[in-house]
């Protein structure tokens, strides 16, 4: 086969591949002009895709959106829509509460479409899409929530207009209660907006400019990737963005710091796509886990809702990575993305496991209480049976140590490898604050730091920080964070502030050269995939070009074969 391997660079190469015993030869000839968007696409089964949605980024039309200020809270707005060439219906929304009081809300996620063979391969799946979808969402309105929480992927495809079409006629029809009110999305982006499961490595497929139909019909806070939402004093509602490389995982691990430091609401929501405890088909994302499951528990998050895998999951109460209680600070986390996705089956449950539902499709509802501070937990399946109902009491949350933002001078140097640059730390917090600075190293670089003791508010530290010969050519950064002292002798390392100098090493007179192994990604080795327009080496190419820039020194490749079909050309220079 031929085909355009390096789609976004538009370059054609010769390709080979066996798909389940028949071998298939053809080739396609690709202009470049229209090389992002032309594929092939083909498969042992019918219904690979779905000709009567759109293929492409094209979009005819206009979005509008429009913004209504000065809103009285908890009450009833009617509103139509349209223009000149017509109006809508009459529909009705409500505000969020300003003072304390009783709140309905809804979560879940995963209604996405079925792969065209999903379900003829795995017949233990479930899949009866719309009509699951939009049972879920019909028994989700029949219950009347202020919103719903929905832990993405919402469509099958993000870059394609057609299936947001579908996706929004039946958020039109369904997330309606039948006096005509509708029910505001608090949306999360999924693996699906973004497509980053599909191109973990090429690079470009994280952040707005990628999910154009999601950012731009969804008019959110802040950055719109994370944000958060008050619902009256009692209720804190955060959206995380699990769609990200590591370092955004850091920054949002700092926001989130930030924002859980900034609430005083008695219960907190913390909602996120993949989740971090699961038993299901994908599993536990331990990335996640590690970047900010720390400030999940040392925050007292109450509860953690995430979708992905295509069942239901209610962990117990976890801490420290065990079993715990609400009452010692456990978080409760709940997997629930089973809105009309192909369902999932969860073969084996773990330690965490309170409860686990698959094979149906369902939502979950919560029922808060401000009168008795109790939270009701259910899950209801697309028939209206309850199929887990659970209440957690509200707890005492730690006060927290407001510590305002690390000063670090000078931000940035230019250094020669192995010099010793003198920075200064310089913290402002609350009178009486006993805090502790230390430094994050990465295996990039080293650092040799000489740091005093904790000190009490206002401090300031001098340390010394060097760039390894094994910079020369490189910017890297040094991270300093900040700790209470309170914190750490309970145990809590989850630092209160963060930053960081960046070095700019320059060109060392020894030349540096990185060895780099490689073999067997000769492409796309999935028939059952529907998506071949891209092979192995696409995957590989920013991660070659990753490497060759962190040395400019010189990179050496070994290729121990099967690399055919390989772009760009393996050679590097030496
Ligand atoms: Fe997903």
């Amino acid at each position: 086969m031929k085909y355009d391997t390096v789609s976004r660079d538009g370059v054609v190469a010769d390709y080979e591949y066996e798909a389940t015993g028949t071998h298939h030869t053809f080739e396609v000839d690709v202009p470049e002009e229209t090389a992002e968007r032309t594929g092939v696409r083909y498969g042992l089964n019918p219904a690979w895709f779905f000709p009567e949605w759109p293929y492409h980024y094209e979009f005819e039309g206009y979005i509008h959106v429009v913004e209504l200020t000065g809103l009285e809270p908890d009450t009833t707005y009617y509103f139509i829509c349209g223009g000149p060439g017509g109006w809508s219906q009459e529909w009705s929304f409500r505000t969020a509460p300003a003072a304390s009081k009783d709140i309905v809300f809804a979560m879940g996620g995963d209604s996405r479409s079925p792969y065209g063979g999903e379900i003829r391969s795995h017949p233990e799946r479930v899949s009866n899409f719309p009509w699951g979808r939009n049972w879920v969402s019909e028994e989700m309105a029949a219950n009347e929530p202020l919103f719903t929480i929905y832990t993405g992927d919402m469509v099958e495809r993000g870059e394609y207009p057609g299936h947001w079409n579908s996706w929004m006629n039946h958020q039109q029809e369904y997330w309606v209660t039948e006096n005509d009110r509708m029910i505001p999305i608090v949306p999360v982006v999924g693996n699906h907006e973004v497509l980053t499961e599909m191109f973990p490595l090429a690079g470009w497929e994280y952040g707005k400019e990628n999910s154009p139909f999601y950012y731009e019909q969804f008019a959110l806070p802040g950055n719109e990737r994370w944000y958060s939402l008050d619902f009256g004093p009692d209720l804190h509602v955060v959206v995380l963005d699990s769609e990200v490389p590591r370092e955004e995982l850091s920054i949002q691990a700092s926001w989130l710091e930030e924002d859980l430091r900034a609430t005083d609401a008695k219960w907190i929501v913390v909602a996120f796509h993949r989740p971090i405890y699961s038993s299901g088909d994908h599993g536990s994302d331990l990335k996640l886990r590690e970047y900010w499951e720390p400030i999940l528990e040392d925050y007292g998050v109450d509860l953690v809702i995430t979708g992905h895998d295509h069942d239901y999951e209610r962990s117990y109460p976890i801490k420290d990575g065990k079993v715990s209680s609400r009452a010692e600070g456990g978080v409760v986390h709940v997997v629930n993305g089973v809105w009309g996705a192909p369902t999932y089956p969860i073969e084996e449950t773990n330690w965490w496991t309170a409860k686990a539902i698959d094979m149906r499709h369902l939502f979950s509802l919560a029922e808060l209480s401000a009168a008795e501070e109790t939270l009701n937990l259910k899950a209801i399946d697309s028939a209206g049976r309850v199929l887990d109902n659970v209440t957690y009491s509200s707890r005492v949350r730690r006060p927290v140590v407001p510590l305002k933002p690390l000063e670090v001078n000078p931000p940035e140097v230019a250094v020669e490898p192995g010099e010793h640059v003198k920075v200064t730390l310089r913290a402002s917090t609350e009178p009486g604050d006993l805090i502790v600075p230390a430094v994050t190293t990465s295996s990039m670089y080293d650092t040799s730091l000489k740091w005093n003791q904790w000190k009490a508010s206002p401090a300031e530290w001098t340390f010394e920080v060097w760039a390894p010969e094994a910079a020369a050519g490189k910017s890297i950064n040094a991270y300093f964070n900040l700790y209470s002292l309170e914190d750490l002798l309970e145990g809590r390392f989850t630092p209160r502030s963060q930053n960081y100098i960046t070095l700019h090493v320059v060109e060392g007179p020894n030349a540096h050269l990185t060895f780099l192994g490689t073999n067997d990604f000769e492409g796309f080795a999935r028939p059952s995939w529907p998506h071949f327009n891209l092979g192995g080496s696409p995957y590989m190419k920013s991660y070659f070009d990753a490497i060759e820039k962190s040395n400019p020194g010189g990179v050496l490749e070994f290729d121990a074969g099967d690399v055919i079909g390989a772009a760009p050309p393996l050679l590097r220079r030496i």
